[in-house]
């Protein structure tokens, strides 16, 4: 049976950077699943279709390939909210979630990252990680990304998006953002990435010896 690995936590958290850490280190397969409702969403803006259409944006969720899923390509702003507004959709995340368990059952071992990994996709994953950090650490983390790419930004509008981002993602009706009850947290504010990867990788070294 395919080893999976969840990683689940808000936005800027650091889960990203760490599951292709996780995934390199073990040579798993890594799913980045918020790319999967961001492609939703850039379909849906390309071909100017409301976002608000729940059975358009579930044909599409359901023709979506995987494969060639590219965050440099939808990492805008606006595609990130869009995705956040169709998330709410059950139709929507029932095909994109369908897609998501094909991709964990590959072998040797999987590492998908996202808001409900280890709650609803995966619930019988052999390691859960729920990888957080206060909303103000995190702006400050995008802020800085938005200034090292040479372009402005505003501290304050992205603190107040943060906020808003994780109220719509954890309060919704549909799989909100929690940690499952059997999820390890890793709360990244003060700790570097490498300790927050030394610390996932004794979890998984454990889970893996007993597997
Ligand atoms: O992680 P990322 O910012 O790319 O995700 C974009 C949006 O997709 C999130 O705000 C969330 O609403 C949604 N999402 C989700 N479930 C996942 C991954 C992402 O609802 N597993």
């Amino acid at each position: 049976m395919s080893f999976t690995i969840a990683i689940d936590g808000p936005a800027a958290a650091g889960k990203g950077t760490l599951s292709r850490l996780i995934a390199d280190h073990y040579g798993f397969h890594h799913l980045d699943t918020g790319l999967t409702y961001r492609a939703t969403a850039r379909a849906l803006l390309e071909k100017g279709l409301p976002l608000d259409d729940e059975a358009t944006a579930a044909a599409l969720a359901e023709n979506l390939d995987l494969n060639g899923l590219d965050r440099s390509v939808l990492s805008a702003h606006a595609i990130g909210e869009a995705a956040s507004k169709i998330a709410v959709m059950g139709k929507v995340r029932s095909a994109l979630v369908a897609a998501q368990r094909r991709f964990a059952g590959q072998e040797p071992g999987t590492v998908l990252d996202g808001r409900d990994i280890g709650t609803v996709v995966c619930p019988d994953a052999a390691v859960k990680l729920y990888v957080t950090a206060s909303a103000e650490v995190r702006a400050r983390r995008r802020y800085e990304e938005i200034l090292a790419r040479g372009e402005t930004a505003d501290f304050d509008r992205i603190f107040e998006d943060v906020k808003i981002r994780d109220a719509r993602d954890m309060n919704r009706a549909e799989s909100p953002l929690k940690p499952a009850d059997d999820a390890h947290l890793l709360d990244t504010s003060e700790m570097s990435i490498e300790a927050a990867f030394d610390a996932a990788r004794s979890l998984i070294d454990q889970a893996l010896k007993t597997k």
